[in-house]
């Protein structure tokens, strides 16, 4: 068998594989972990993976993998004894392209005033898209460059990025645009979803900008390529789940995938929409009703947590994850990376607050940040588990054990990023040794 680069004695692999603690044999099975599965981590012991072209050709045991690897001067090898290997990692919910940052209204929360109660006032998202709006493309590509570099860094391979402080046609199509010149100008691949419905306009009646963005924002993105999924802001106060189910429909008839920001603040029967819609994911679900849920585990639908932004925004009530896990929804976890209720790149950390207040084992936050976040973004066929056949995106962690990521709260335990059978982070190494 050919490789040009190996990685062996790893103290665990983790390769969210469907086949447990076997090797893989071949097709990689497209779906989330759900229920009994949401912990399986596939876990092999001393294990080796060889990869050729970008691709993971064999995975097993560092004996096994080793007596099957052709000699070669040329491969890479990686040594990974006292380390462990795992995916890399999936965030399925970023605002990733903004201007200005909003740390006045961090104090003013502290200071007792709320989330909801800032945005009302002109603040919050208004404030960002007023930022975004005057921003030069060359600023914006800047800023989302630099915190793409830090998620790499973080361990994160694949982000889903949205639009949606802009408001306005010309804006949305700048943010979509950074997003694809970044997915081709740096190693992280970002899978594109256009939110235009994400704040009604403050000098805009709800109903004509809903109109808006189905007979006119929606079809013009949609025939561009520039989104692969629209997402809505269903909430008491920013979009109904009428005007919502008339936004995702348009955008499922236009080629574009469904999302929704849903029952985040209040119970607007969100996940059962999201299920009724055959939406890819329903993000946040704080406040989901039990029915919603048993709906969303019934179509399948993939619930992306963001227990980032209930501790950012003082919540002291989580989603109920474990409930989820129970009635076997798929659950998620991502950043929400944004600058008004969760300004944090790191998906390790975000694992941290999955087992601590979400309750999640270990095992079930590590597949919430791989195999089911790449569900969650369209790209479960593609990456979030080590499968003969999948893309050699794979993190070292200087750790032996896959529970001290999560354990070891707010430290960075990357050591080596992989991108395609690339190395393109290496801890210490400066990005320019790498020829990044
Ligand atoms: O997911 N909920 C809506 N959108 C973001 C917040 C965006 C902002 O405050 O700028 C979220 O929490
Ligand atoms: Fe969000």
């Amino acid at each position: 068998m050919r490789a040009d680069l190996i990685i062996v004695h790893a103290e665990q692999l983790l390769t969210m594989a469907p086949s447990g603690d076997a090797p893989s044999a071949g097709s990689p099975a497209s779906i989330p972990f759900a229920g009994m599965d949401q912990g399986r981590i596939g876990l092999i012991e001393g294990g080796a993976i060889a990869c050729l072209d970008g691709t993971i050709v064999a995975i097993g045991p560092t004996e096994d993998i080793m007596a099957r690897v052709q000699e070669d001067p040329d491969i890479t090898t990686i040594d990974a004894r006292g380390k462990i290997v795992t995916p890399g990692l999936v965030d399925a919910h970023t605002h990733l392209v903004f201007g200005g940052t909003r740390e006045r209204e961090f104090e003013l929360r502290a200071r007792g005033a709320t989330y909801a109660e800032i945005m009302a006032a002109g603040g919050g998202i208004h404030s960002t898209v007023r930022a975004t709006r005057e921003a030069s493309r060359t600023e914006l590509f800047e800023l989302a460059h630099a915190r793409v570099q830090t998620m790499l860094e973080l361990g994160t391979t694949t982000v889903e990025a949205k639009s949606g402080y802009g408001l306005d046609l010309d804006t949305e199509v700048k943010q979509l645009e950074v997003l694809m010149e970044l997915s081709r100008r740096h190693p992280v691949d970002i899978v594109p979803t256009f939110m235009g419905a994400h704040a009604v306009p403050r000098d805009q009646d709800p109903e004509t900008f809903v109109t808006w963005l189905v007979g006119d924002a929606i079809p013009k993105i949609a025939i561009r390529g520039l989104a692969r999924f629209c997402d809505v802001f269903c909430e008491k106060g920013v979009f109904t789940p009428e005007q919502t189910e008339r936004i995702l429909k348009a955008a499922q008839a236009n080629g574009l995938g469904a999302k929704l920001h849903a029952d985040e603040l209040c119970d607007t029967g969100g996940a059962a929409l999201a299920a009724k819609l055959g939406a890819v994911s329903a993000d946040h679900l704080h406040h989901a009703n039990p029915e919603g849920l048993a709906a969303m585990a019934q179509a399948g639908t993939v619930a992306v947590l963001l227990p980032g932004t209930a501790v950012f925004l003082g919540m002291t009530e989580h989603a109920p994850a474990r409930k989820m896990v129970e009635l076997g929804v798929p659950v998620a976890v991502a950043t929400d990376f944004n600058p008004g209720s969760c300004f944090s790149e790191s998906l390790p950390l975000m694992m941290s607050l999955a087992v601590t207040q979400l309750k999640l084992t270990p095992q079930e936050a590590w597949v919430a940040v791989t195999r089911n976040a790449a569900h969650a973004v369209g790209r479960g066929h593609r990456v979030g588990s080590l499968e003969v056949g999948k893309q050699a995106d794979l993190v070292l962690w200087n750790a032996p054990d896959y529970r001290m990521v999560p354990y070891r709260m707010g430290i960075n335990l990357v050591d080596t990023v992989v991108k395609l059978g690339r190395i393109v982070h290496r801890r210490g190494a400066q990005p320019e040794a790498l020829r990044i």
